[in-house]
């Protein structure tokens, strides 16, 4: 079989590109990736000689480049990760994430389709998307399978787009595809612009932590290890034309997740307790914010089996350890444009 994976050289692709290049050596595993600033080749340096993979650097936007990979590769299955993927950078820039997004969504639909010539035997689309779609929770309920889409960021409003044409392909011309909508995720060889690993860099180099508006903004959180071993059960037990929420049943409310990642940091770094919270700094809120997002895993629970390998405080033990002990990953992430963006965003 072999298996197109888009994105795979990003924080959550680079994970499930791993997986599946290890644990199914019988399958060709092509890394799709146009490397921008989220994309990085260091996150797949233990695998990238493996026989059963190869690295591809294109862009999805680009519709003829996109028809010339599948009819010349002859993909049977995709799985689709890459995105641009960060709220902050969406509301900065919301055609970069249309681009990408959703045009760049819609290529590949289009591109398969036509590479498998409406003979779908054995074909799959399958589709990573996101819980932000369904919008902003009060302080009760859970996201649904069932749940109305609310996207309120131009990122989700990407991303529910794209879910969309995914779909209608599936309706419209019998495409067979799947669809998941995770959680926020957090581990090993995160960018570190999203809240835990922007975090934890941070307070190695001693720097405010820019808690957004109060901080009582409540996320649900998944280790990345466990949101890849979801999708390779879905992608193999999965039922067609059916959307499976991913999550950890693990709400916490921003402050209260960086007071415990302040705590652990204290312990790891040998700082007194205490020390780590002295840097926490709220600033400006996140226009549109959303208050809360929490997901209902228990479909995959029931029907596939799936449930999180470990607790948060154990993932957020390991990925602390990870980033303390790969010094030189953050190092050559965050030169260069990085610290433009982060000026920019913190205005600092
Ligand atoms: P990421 O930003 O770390 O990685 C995205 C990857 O896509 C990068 O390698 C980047 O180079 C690549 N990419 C971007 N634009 C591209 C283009 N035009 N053509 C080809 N490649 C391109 O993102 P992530 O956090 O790993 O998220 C992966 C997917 O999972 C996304 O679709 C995202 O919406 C979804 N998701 C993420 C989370 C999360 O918490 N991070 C949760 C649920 C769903
Ligand atoms: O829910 C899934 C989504 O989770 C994914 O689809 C996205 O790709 C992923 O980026 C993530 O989105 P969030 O906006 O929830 O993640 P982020 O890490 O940016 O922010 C998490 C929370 O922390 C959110 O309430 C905003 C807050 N925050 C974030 C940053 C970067 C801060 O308070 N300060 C910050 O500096």
């Amino acid at each position: 079989m072999k298996i197109l994976i888009t994105g795979g050289a990003g924080f959550i692709g680079s994970h499930v590109v791993r997986l599946f290049v290890e644990k199914y050596p019988h399958y060709d595993i092509y890394n799709l990736d146009a490397l921008t600033y989220a994309g990085n080749l260091e996150n797949l340096k233990d695998i990238e000689d493996r026989s059963n993979y190869t690295f591809i650097k294109a862009d999805i936007t680009n519709e003829t480049t996109m028809m010339s990979l599948f009819e010349q590769y002859q993909f049977d299955r995709v799985i689709h990760l890459a995105a641009e993927s960060h709220v902050d950078r969406s509301i900065n820039d919301p055609l970069a994430f249309v681009k990408t997004n959703v045009l760049g969504t819609v290529n590949l639909l289009n591109a398969a389709k036509s590479a498998w010539n409406d003979d779908f035997q054995n074909k799959l689309f399958y589709h990573v998307s996101t819980d932000e779609v369904y919008g902003a929770l009060g302080e009760t309920g859970l996201f649904q399978e069932t749940t109305a889409y609310d996207p309120n960021s131009p990122y989700s409003a990407s991303k529910a787009s794209s879910d969309h044409f995914v779909r209608a392909y599936g309706e419209t011309y019998g495409l067979p595809y799947v669809i998941t909508n995770c959680s926020n995720n957090y581990g090993q060889h995160q960018f570190p612009e999203k809240l835990i690993p922007l975090f934890i860099n941070n307070i190695i180099n001693n720097e405010p932590l820019p808690v957004y508006g109060d901080g009582h903004y409540t996320r649900d959180w998944l280790y990345v290890k466990d949101h890849a071993a979801a999708i390779d059960l879905v992608f193999h037990k999965g039922k067609l034309k059916e959307t499976y929420n991913i999550g950890g049943f693990n709400e916490w409310k921003n402050i209260d997740l960086v007071k415990l990642l302040c705590q652990q940091m204290d312990r790891k770094l040998g700082r007194p307790s205490g020390t780590s919270e002295t840097l926490i700094s709220f600033v400006k809120d996140r226009p549109g914010h959303d208050l809360r997002y929490a997901i209902d895993a228990s479909k995959i629970n029931k029907e596939l089996g799936w449930r999180p390998s470990v607790t948060f405080e154990e993932g957020l033990n390991i990925t602390i350890d990870w980033y303390l002990d790969n010094a030189d990953w953050l190092d050559h992430v965050t030169s260069g444009a990085y610290r433009d963006y982060y000026l920019k965003q913190y205005k600092r």
